[in-house]
């Protein structure tokens, strides 16, 4: 681990609301991580931005009568609030069409092309004489090839998920009328380049998931293809050259450059020399296992061939996708939940703690059920860690007027409890650096429920010897449980941390102080109530109508 970090998580498109499928796999998993590096006192920033460029948003736009400038200014705002209202805290979050990433991007193609990295190529390409426009990607509709399903995009059958080579039945998806096939120059980046030295890189990072590396290894066993880097339409990163007036890039060609210059932007104006921030730091790239292609060939292929002015992700962690009652989210047939809508039924810590515990480090599908998000709230996080808190404090007010006591000797059991709070720090900081959030989260409520039963067994209202000793270090397992959970559940976190009468905010204090007794006895607690309140059956069953989705 370096003392320096910069996290990514794929760029949203601007285009639609972000919903419980874009959180679990990329955002939530970044925000964890970026909190417990600060806590680990690394420097470290959470860095994210809209993806404002594409055929799709341009289409959109034209669609709803907007100008695309307005379109993306709507949404990167809107995604903004909501990512805030579920505490995905971004250090920054700009936009892929700022001016900064406009000239980075062309500087990187500049630089490309210098180096000998790109050729032009002439290309065919279907054309709308009534619109007068080449129609790339999405403005073409036709039958897929492979599935025969109608009304499909030329760039990808939504019914099959595969990507057509050229479809069947053409017509213009603005028009309906038939596209001509003219000619157009193109860029290509040379992708087949880079077959060596990315394969290299992908054996020497020891930090990157082994399956995933393994299949990225066998793409580049069977060839890889260079890449059209080049769109005919108005709405992207102009292509810098006289005679390329009237294209632009490709979006997937200037997106992940705004990782580099949205973060290049934000430190140098904190007063940060950003380039040498940047590499001197750890690099980690979220993302969902549907973008594997581009953040593991296409993103280092392009900084291998700047030569590594800025360097290479060190980690990339690739996360499965999120089924919804063990189906596949899909915005089109109405198959998700808005963010946004979800919070206004439920504290966004209820969320991420579900979202966590079901999200395994790995490419594997997870899924949201409504059933077990009731059950898990409320036996995991009310039934063990809400009563832990809450019977250790309430008890601490009640029995001693909420002041700390003295501890008497410590029994065995009271040791075994010393010493689970001293272990935790590190038990826990190996899982997170190795990524295993839902890992951690569980350690940590088994941790709670140790301090549960340890409670139980000591049975500190019958003030007996050794209730002091038990109150004591029940008191100290709740602090060092404020902590652990900050990163997971931050407004619960500090909840916990005022109750305990403690000073500040959570956040401010380092991971390393969790494994201290350091509430010492003569401290008073703050005022002591539930955190959390239970998840009804019925209200589920209310609001699973409400927020859909419907079948
Ligand atoms: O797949 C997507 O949603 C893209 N908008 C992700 C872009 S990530 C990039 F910038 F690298
Ligand atoms: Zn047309």
């Amino acid at each position: 681990m370096r003392d320096k970090a910069i996290i990514t998580s794929a760029l949203p498109y601007a285009n639609g609301e972000i919903h419980l499928g874009h959180v679990a796999s990329t955002y939530l998993p970044a925000d964890v991580t970026t909190r417990f590096l600060k806590q680990k006192g690394v420097e470290a920033y959470y860095i994210c931005a809209s993806d404002d460029f594409g055929t799709p948003i341009l289409i959109q736009s034209e669609k709803e009568g907007k100008n695309p400038s307005e379109y993306v200014a709507y949404w990167n705002k809107r995604d903004y609030e909501d990512f805030t209202a579920f505490g995905i805290d971004f250090d920054f979050f700009y936009h892929t069409s700022s001016s900064e990433n406009i000239k980075f991007v062309q500087y990187v193609f500049d630089k490309l092309n210098a180096a000998g990295h790109i050729y032009k190529k002439e290309i065919i390409q279907f054309y709308c004489n009534n619109d007068k426009k080449f129609l790339p990607d999405r403005y073409v509709k036709g039958i897929c090839p492979y599935c025969k399903a109608e009304d499909q995009y030329s760039d990808l059958c939504e019914s099959c998920g595969r990507v057509p080579d050229e479809i069947s039945n053409p017509k213009c998806a603005i028009c309906g009328s038939i596209p001509t096939k003219e000619k157009t120059n193109h860029y290509f980046f040379r992708l087949k380049n880079f077959e060596d030295s990315l394969s290299k890189w992908l054996d020497k990072n020891e930090n990157l998931q082994k399956d995933v590396k393994k299949y990225v290894q066998n793409w580049i066993k069977s060839g890889l293809v260079d890449w059209d880097i080049t769109r005919d339409i108005t709405w992207g990163v102009p292509i810098p050259l006289g005679e390329a007036k009237g294209k632009v890039f490709y979006g997937w060609f200037d997106n992940h450059l705004a990782y580099i210059s949205s973060s290049i932007k934000f430190l140098d104006e904190k007063g940060i020399n950003g380039k040498e921030f940047w590499n001197a730091a750890d690099i980690y790239h979220f993302i969902g296992k549907d973008i594997v292609y581009h953040h593991y060939l296409f993103l280092p292929a392009m900084r291998l061939g700047i030569e590594e002015e800025y360097k290479l992700p060190d980690y990339i962690p690739t996360r499965g996708h999120l089924t919804l009652q063990s189906k596949k989210i899909s915005k089109s047939r109405n198959w998700y939940i808005g963010l946004k809508e979800f919070l206004e039924y439920y504290p966004a810590d209820y969320l991420r703690y579900y979202l966590v515990a079901i999200n395994p480090y790995s490419q594997d599908d997870l899924n949201f059920d409504w059933n077990d998000f009731t059950t898990r709230i409320n036996s995991e996080l009310i039934g063990n860690l809400g009563n832990f808190v809450n019977r250790a404090l309430g008890f601490t007010k009640k029995a001693f007027m909420g002041k700390v006591p003295e501890p008497d000797e410590f029994d065995d059991m009271d040791k075994d409890a010393e010493i689970k709070i001293k272990k935790m720090s590190g038990e826990i900081e190996t899982l997170m650096e190795q990524n295993h959030l839902d890992r951690a989260l569980k350690k940590i409520m088994e941790f709670s429920s140790f301090f549960n039963q340890y409670f139980q067994h000591k049975e500190p209202w019958k003030k007996e010897p050794g209730t002091s000793t038990c109150v004591y270090l029940s008191v100290n397992a709740a602090r060092s449980l404020s902590i652990l959970l900050y990163s997971f559940i931050p407004n619960s976190s500090q909840k916990i941390w005022v109750q305990l009468g403690l000073q500040g905010s959570v956040k401010d204090f380092k991971w390393d102080s969790l494994s201290n007794l350091e509430i010492k006895p003569g401290h008073c607690l703050g005022d002591v109530s539930p955190i959390f309140s239970k998840v009804e059956q019925d209200e589920t069953e209310k609001y699973k109508k409400q927020l859909g989705p419907s079948e």
